[in-house]
C-alpha cells in the first residue's frame, strides 16, 4: 500500500490541474485521503460541470461515474479505478423493464412521471428522460417528488420503494394513493407483474428496489438503545425502513448526517444508521468530544472495491486508460434527466 500512496502522491503534484479525483463519503479513509473533492451523490453531480480537469477520477460506485460521464464536457474523460464497483440497487431496474412498466401504466390515458433516485443506470435515467421524468439524490427526493407530482398524473419512483415511501411521508401523500409493485417485477417481464388496474387510482407508484446495506438497519437496535441510553439521539439515511426513519430522530443524506455530528453539542451519544466507513470518520474526527456509534456495523463491498491500490494502477496508466462510456442515443436523454433535477434545485 506504501508504495501505492507514493504512486499517487507523485502523479497527482505531475499533473497538477489535468487530474481531479472525486471521492463518496462512503469510500475508505484510505482512499478519501486521496480525493480533490468529496460529497454526496447530488454535491458530486453538480461540481462536474465546473471541473476544468481533462481526467476525472471518480471514486464511488459505477452509476457515479456514469453520471459524471453523462455531464462532462466534450473534452473531459471520466475514471472509475474499478468497474466492477456497481450498486447493487441500481442493479434492481433495468431499463427495458422500467420502460414497459411505464407504457403498461400510461395504457389507460394516464401521464406517469418517472423520477429515478441518482443510484440508477445510465439506461434507466435515459428512459426517465423520454418519458418526460427526472432524477432525485437522496438530498433533494421532497423538492423533486413534488416537482414530479405537478407534472402529471402520477409518478413512478424508482428504484428505491424505502426512499419513495419515506418521502411520501414527507409530503404527506396519502397511504392509499400509494403502491409498491410487485418484487417479480425487479427479474421478471412486467407484462405479467404490472397490473394498470390496481394502480389507475394512485398518485405515486413504487419500484420495490431497496439497500441491502441499509436494510441491516432495524427496529430491535433502535428499540434496545432507547431503552438502554434513552438521552442518545439516533440518526439514519432514508434509505432505511420507514418504520425505522420515523422511529429516528432524523433522517438525511450523508451530508445531513455529517452536519448532524457538527452541530450536536459536546458530550452527546450519537447513533448513525448508515454505510460504516462514513460513520468511523465521523467518530475518529469527534473523538473525545462527541461519541458517535454505528446503528449497526454495515458495510457495502461495491464502495470498498475502490482501493489505494486500484486507484495508483489507474493513475499510472491514465492517459491509455479507458474512460467510463455513456452511448450518444443513452448520454442525450439522460442529460435531459440529470438537468431537470439541477435546474429544479438550482
Ligand atoms: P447520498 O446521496 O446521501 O450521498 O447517498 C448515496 C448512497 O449511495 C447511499 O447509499
Ligand atoms: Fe448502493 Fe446501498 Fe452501496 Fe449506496 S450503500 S452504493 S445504495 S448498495
Amino acid at each position: 500500500m506504501e508504495k501505492s500512496v507514493d504512486t499517487i502522491t507523485r502523479i497527482r503534484k505531475a499533473m497538477g490541474d489535468k487530474l481531479a479525483i472525486l471521492g463518496h463519503h462512503y469510500q475508505s479513509d484510505d482512499v478519501i485521503e486521496h480525493t480533490d473533492i468529496r460529497g454526496d451523490s447530488l454535491e458530486l453531480s453538480r461540481k462536474i460541470n465546473g471541473l476544468d480537469a481533462e481526467h476525472i477520477v471518480f471514486c464511488g460506485v459505477y452509476f457515479m461515474a456514469e453520471s459524471a460521464a453523462i455531464l462532462q464536457r466534450p473534452n473531459q474523460k471520466i475514471h472509475i479505478p474499478d468497474v466492477n464497483a456497481t450498486c447493487p440497487m441500481a442493479d434492481m431496474a433495468e431499463a427495458g423493464r422500467v420502460e414497459k412498466t411505464l407504457d403498461i401504466l400510461q395504457s389507460n390515458g394516464r401521464k406517469v412521471i418517472p423520477l429515478t433516485y441518482v443510484n440508477s443506470s445510465a439506461a434507466v435515467k435515459g428512459v426517465v428522460g423520454r418519458y418526460d421524468g427526472s432524477v432525485c439524490t437522496s438530498a433533494n427526493a421532497p423538492v423533486m417528488l413534488e416537482w414530479a407530482l405537478s407534472q402529471g398524473d402520477a409518478v413512478l419512483f424508482l428504484p428505491d420503494k424505502h426512499l419513495a415511501r419515506n418521502t411520501a411521508n414527507t409530503l404527506n401523500v396519502p397511504e392509499d394513493k400509494r403502491i409498491v409493485l410487485s418484487d417479480d417485477v425487479i427479474e421478471g417481464d412486467p407484462q405479467l407483474f404490472v397490473d394498470p388496474s390496481k394502480t389507475d387510482d394512485k398518485q405515486l407508484i413504487i419500484w420495490p428496489g431497496y439497500c441491502p446495506i441499509h436494510e441491516e438497519f432495524t427496529m430491535d437496535a433502535i428499540t434496545e438503545i432507547r431503552a438502554n441510553e434513552p438521552d442518545a439521539k439516533i440518526v439514519v439515511h432514508p434509505e432505511c425502513n420507514p418504520d425505522v426513519v420515523k422511529a429516528s430522530d432524523g433522517h438525511g443524506s450523508t451530508t445531513y448526517l455529517i452536519k448532524y455530528a457538527a452541530e450536536a453539542p459536546a458530550g452527546s451519544v450519537i447513533y448513525i444508521g448508515t454505510e460504516e466507513n462514513l460513520v468511523s470518520r465521523l467518530a475518529k474526527q469527534y473523538e473525545g468530544e462527541k461519541t458517535i456509534k454505528p446503528l449497526t456495523f454495515s458495510q457495502c463491498e461495491d464502495m470498498g472495491k475502490i482501493t489505494v491500490d486500484n486507484l495508483a494502477a489507474l493513475l499510472e496508466n491514465i492517459e491509455n486508460a479507458t474512460p467510463v462510456d455513456v452511448s450518444e442515443d443513452i448520454k442525450a436523454p439522460a442529460k435531459l434527466s440529470l438537468e431537470r433535477m439541477l435546474e429544479v434545485c438550482s
